[in-house]
């Protein structure tokens, strides 16, 4: 049995600047049981980073209904949302967003000592989240000192630590080679099927497409299911 991870009825979203508007989700209705690896791809502005972060307790919809493992987003206050988002969810972007000045290890520490855990505990997760992506022995490299696909494996560590629920990637290849993109590729699937972590993944990338458990496009703040 499958339980929903995401349930969403009429997601609106729009941004306002001055007179300027833009209707970045216009109606958006997604139903995700938990452990599916979904990709969402479409042109350049159609709403997908829009719909990751409304997904990732990020940003906040103006209408439509929301729950995301179990929790109704729609109606959450600030403090609810935040500890969603520390809890339940990881992020990962196409330019990786790890601190220059932190190694491997205390970038992957840094979402638990976000909230509040004790320092030990974080580096003792830590390393176990990075032998998960396979970098046991990059701890102490700094972002300078790895490739960008190692990089973005340390990312993923940053992701997995917190054991989230469900894990949210924007563009997680769009800097990579195509050696570094199967890598990653191969790390997610891996990922997906022995832990069972629900990837939401939006991507240009063709080869990402291929693996997807649930494939939508997303074109002009709408989402179809293909
Ligand atoms: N902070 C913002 N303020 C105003 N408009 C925004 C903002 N962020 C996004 N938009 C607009 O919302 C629409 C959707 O943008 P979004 O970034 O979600 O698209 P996307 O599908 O992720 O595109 P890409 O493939 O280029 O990453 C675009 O028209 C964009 O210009
Ligand atoms: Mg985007």
């Amino acid at each position: 049995m499958s339980l929903a991870m995401i349930a969403a009825t009429g997601l609106q979203k729009t941004y306002r600047d001055g007179v300027l508007r833009v209707d970045a989700l216009r109606g958006v209705n997604l139903n995700l049981p938990a452990g599916a690896l979904a990709v969402i791809y479409g042109p350049s502005g159609g709403g997908k980073s829009t719909l990751l972060h409304v997904l990732g307790g990020i940003d906040r919809v103006e209408s439509g209904t929301l729950e995301v493992a179990g929790v109704a987003l729609h109606t959450a206050n600030e403090s609810a949302i935040t500890r969603f988002r520390r809890e339940k969810t990881g992020f990962i972007f196409q330019f990786y967003n790890l601190l220059p000045s932190l190694n491997a290890l205390d970038n992957v520490c840094l979402p638990l000592l976000a909230k509040g855990g004790p320092l030990r505990e974080a580096r003792w997760r830590a390393q176990e989240a990075l032998e998960q992506v396979g970098l046991s022995e990059r701890q102490k490299h700094h972002p300078a000192q790895l490739s960008g696909g190692e990089q973005q494996r340390v990312a993923i560590a940053r992701a997995l630590v917190v054991h989230p629920a469900l894990v949210l990637a924007d563009e997680p290849t769009g800097d990579l080679d195509s050696a570094a993109t199967q890598e990653i590729i191969d790390l997610i699937v891996q990922l997906n099927h022995t832990l069972g972590i629900t990837f939401i993944i939006a991507t240009h990338n063709i080869e990402i497409r291929l693996i997807a458990s649930h494939l939508f496009e997303m074109r002009d703040g709408r989402l179809s299911k293909l």
